[in-house]
């Protein structure tokens, strides 16, 4: 088991900063349209670190791109996204650019593709800077660009702004992309798959910066991930999506040791323990479903070693996480009761 943050440590927000209802992402296809995100439901409140997590394909990175309004105009997005209290679907590319950055900043897995090769990496911050404070003297901007570049903890910043991204390593171009995110003090930041693209000892280190930066600047974070235990020691709550739906989501104590949902047992079993000597892993059996032929029901059952195919396959609630097992954790399994008595 991965140590799991501690939950004396945990700022939990109060209100919620962001509320996200029934959002649901089509995008049209030749066979159709593809159901990439189905109707899910959750909150971030302030300075809070919500963890999503699932199989590559699951909806994740659709999700949070209807989030920021990045989706092509051909993508169906439905729902609502309120940020403290307001309505961000439909608002106008302006108005949206404004909040991009401002107060939402996403970074993605490939640092390298997300830096333009032909400017500095400073000026490519102070740009960031510059867009949403045009009245910045150029001192005030260096001055902004190295503080950040000490926040996430790039040494010999004076130096280091002026050179090139391909002067830079993978885990320190996903630095300085961390730096222009956080670069305007934005309530929320977005990462997905910050980690995915470095070798171990840098996702750690990387994993440090953005822990560092959200205690630092207060900053909500929505760690995206395929990988549970990345979100372990740095998510106070986690939902897990697959084939679009939310299957479970819960305090991130509760998910790891009290798991509501057979696919996160399963995700656990997949996990390498440090703890466990015999370095096997258990991945589940299978593939998640192509979106043109997801099961009825439960998304997950064709897969499941629990599933009542009679029950699991009627129920019409079943992409959304809507049981409730403990305070504040969900799960959509409807046979969670019987299989808790038989063990997981
Ligand atoms: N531009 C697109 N057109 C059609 N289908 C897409 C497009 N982008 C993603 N999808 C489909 O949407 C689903 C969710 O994808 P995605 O959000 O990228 O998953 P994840 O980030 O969890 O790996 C997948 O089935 C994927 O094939
Ligand atoms: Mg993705």
């Amino acid at each position: 088991m991965p140590e799991v943050r501690d939950p004396e440590v945990r700022q939990p927000g109060g209100e919620p900063l962001l509320q996200v209802r029934d959002l649901t992402v089509r995008y049209a296809s030749d066979e159709g349209p593809v159901t990439a995100v189905d109707g899910i439901s959750f909150d971030v409140g302030p300075g809070e670190t919500l963890g999503i997590v699932g199989e590559s394909g699951s909806g994740k990175s659709a999700a949070s791109m209807a989030l920021m309004g990045l989706l092509p105009r051909s993508a169906e997005v439905t729902g609502s996204v309120r940020l403290r209290g307001r309505e961000l679907l439909g608002l106008a590319d302006g108005r949206m650019r404004e909040i991009r950055g401002r107060h939402i900043a996403v970074i993605f897995q490939d640092a390298l593709s997300a830096l333009n090769p032909m400017m500095t990496v400073g000026a490519q911050l102070t740009e960031a800077v510059l867009v949403h404070h045009p009245d910045r003297t150029a001192r005030e901007l260096r001055r902004r660009a190295e503080e950040l570049f000490d926040l996430v903890g790039i040494a010999s910043a004076a130096t280091r702004l002026d050179q090139y991204p391909h002067e830079f390593s993978g885990g320190m171009r996903q630095r300085a992309l961390i730096a222009m995110g956080i670069a305007n003090d934005p309530d929320i930041l977005i990462a997905d798959e910050p980690t995915t693209a470095l070798d171990v000892t840098v996702q750690a280190q990387v994993l440090d910066v953005i822990e560092r930066v959200q205690q630092g600047t207060g900053t909500a974070v929505l760690l995206i991930t395929h990988d549970l235990g990345v979100v372990a020691g740095l998510a106070d709550r986690v939902m897990v999506m697959y084939a679009g739906a939310k299957l479970e989501e819960g305090p991130v104590e509760s998910i790891f040791y009290e798991p509501a949902h057979p696919y996160t047992s399963g995700l656990l079993a997949a996990l390498p323990r440090v703890d466990r000597r015999t370095g096997r892993l258990h991945p589940i059996p299978g593939q998640p479903p192509l979106p043109h032929s997801r099961p009825a029901g439960c998304p997950f059952q064709p897969r499941c070693a629990h599933a009542d195919p009679g029950v699991c396959s009627s129920v019409t609630s079943a992409t959304s996480a809507t049981t409730q097992v403990s305070p504040g954790h969900t799960t959509n399994c409807v046979r969670v009761h019987e299989i808790a008595s038989v063990g997981r």
